[in-house]
């Protein structure tokens, strides 16, 4: 029901705008973070636009985000109307504790209980005291509650506290296949728009691109992902950026990016002349990482994006950049997807720490997913790792564009340490190459620094990925706890009885 009412809401303030050119485009290039800070913009736009709509609606101008919400929740159907609200109000109490009588009073002629009531000396001008009451009652009562207080000249406030309505944790999926609502994109097929897109006056190449774009949007959970028959024009591009690649790879990629390379060439994946399918791939990541691929049909909003990697699941674009820009692309396209992202998926500790990212993004504010997202950006899209006192790339930008590779590991750039509370705040460069790189001691460090930042984040429950179930367990209750203690015993029993065997078998 919460869940329910916590979607419709996500809905009621949706991003109804699509990037255009009043966010800086066409001369941008696409991020992640651009997109956060974008989404939290809209956001913030629309729910004023809805508010104002809500007021003018209701005629009346002092109705709250929350008694929006709440008038949304009990609009539902009679029962939603009837359904018992709990929820707290803040009274502002000009004339001393003589109100209180009145503010009981009036709670019981709409049928409200009082849970809790409690008073302090009001630090506001003006106001003797504020009054914290926890009340239920049905939801349209509660409504006529607060319009009532509001009437009295005894209140120089009357507000309705937004806690107790569920309605400060944004909606996030929690099955695998809710990701079926997640691909909301920050923008429609736009080549048209960006005078600068290599694929700007070619039309048939941005047809293609539309039709490839198709089978993201009707793809739903548990399909399999439909091949592609890509034309020789595109193979060509494929081939060039992937020889490209396999001649730097080398001396400038980190261990594990070469070390799961190997493996995809092995299992003829990654050749020079074909684009892999996604569908292969998909299989590949699943039996190294479990993680698997969902076809993009663009750049998602960074909510979204973040939350499928929570079920080890990344969402990937389908379609070639143009062939007169083999390697430069404004956006990602599955040759980036391809060579920059796949390879570190399959490594366990790499696919740890995207998951991670992707856990810390459920429920999170929009800042916070701002702040996500940047980490996100100077990590797996442009971060460099240390081996063996030697600089390499392990960052998905990077690795898939010769260019920025080269410029990252030269002189020019300055290099800081990894420090996600640091990290998270630095300002990119959308423009030329980044002036700044973040460098890892490894990804164990980068997942330790990562999760110690995590913890002091605003969001007051933890969660878990449960890959039996494929889904998101919120760790709110004791009986979940329980059950995840005894999972953790189950395999502290394994991991003792291996322990034990393996002592025998030394003195056999
Ligand atoms: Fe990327």
């Amino acid at each position: 029901m919460a869940v329910a009412a916590a979607q419709k809401n996500r809905e009621m303030f949706a991003i109804k705008k699509s990037y255009s050119i009043e966010n800086g485009y066409p001369s941008r290039r696409r991020s992640l973070v651009d997109d956060a800070r974008f989404e939290t913009l809209v956001v913030k736009q629309t729910k004023q636009s809805v508010l104002e709509e809500a007021r003018a609606r209701a005629n009346d101008y002092t109705l709250t985000e929350e008694e929006v919400i709440l008038q949304n929740a009990a609009s539902e159907s009679p029962e939603a109307e009837q359904a018992i609200q709990k929820a707290a109000l803040l009274l502002r109490m000009r004339d001393g504790m003589g109100s209180l009588a009145r503010i009981l009073k009036t709670i019981d002629n709409y049928k409200g209980c009082v849970e809790h009531l409690e008073t302090r000396p009001s630090q506001a001008s003006g106001i003797q005291f504020d009054a914290l009451v926890k009340v239920s009652m049905t939801r349209s009562n509660l409504l006529q509650l607060i319009r009532s207080l509001r009437q009295s000249t005894a209140f120089a406030g009357v507000n309705l506290l937004s806690d107790n309505i569920s309605s400060k944790t944004p909606w996030f999926p929690r099955h695998a296949s809710d990701l079926d609502n997640c691909n909301h994109l920050m923008t429609k097929f736009e080549p048209e728009l960006d005078m600068n897109h290599p694929g700007f006056a070619d039309k048939q190449y941005r047809e293609r691109r539309k039709e490839i774009a198709e089978i993201a949007f009707a793809y739903k959970y548990g399909d399999s992902i439909p091949s592609i028959t890509y034309t020789e024009v595109e193979n060509s591009t494929w081939q060039r950026v992937f020889n490209t690649v396999l001649e730097l790879m080398p001396k400038h990629a980190c261990k594990e990016y070469k070390a799961a390379f190997g493996k995809l060439q092995e299992a003829d994946i990654f050749v020079p002349h074909r684009i892999p399918q996604l569908d292969d791939v998909s299989n590949f990541l699943r039996k190294h990482t479990g993680f698997t691929l969902r076809p993009a049909a663009g750049l998602l909003t960074a909510r979204d994006f973040l939350a499928s990697l929570a079920f080890r699941v990344f969402q990937s674009t389908q379609y070639v950049r143009h062939n007169n820009s083999p390697f430069h692309t404004p956006e990602p396209d599955c040759i980036h997807e391809l060579l920059g992202h796949i390879p570190l998926l399959a490594d366990p500790n790499f696919a740890q720490f995207s998951q991670e990212i992707g856990l810390a993004s459920l429920g999170a504010s929009d800042s916070e997913i701002e702040k996500l997202s940047t980490v996100y950006w100077f990590t797996v899209e442009f971060g460099l790792c240390k081996e063996n006192q030697q600089l390499k790339a392990y960052g998905a930008a990077l690795l898939s564009s010769i260019g920025e590779l080269l410029h990252a590991l030269s002189d020019k750039p300055e290099l800081r340490p990894f420090e996600p509370a640091s990290t998270s705040l630095q300002p990119y460069q959308d423009q030329e190459y980044q002036p700044i790189y973040y460098v890892a001691e490894s990804f164990d460090d980068a997942k330790d620094k990562f999760r110690r930042w995590v913890s002091t984040m605003s969001r007051p429950f933890e969660v878990r990925f449960n890959p039996h179930t494929e889904r998101v367990e919120v760790l709110d209750s004791v009986e979940k706890l329980d059950t995840l203690i005894w999972q953790l015993n189950t395999e502290m029993l394994h991991l003792t009885n291996a322990v034990n065997k393996l002592r025998g078998s030394r003195f056999e």
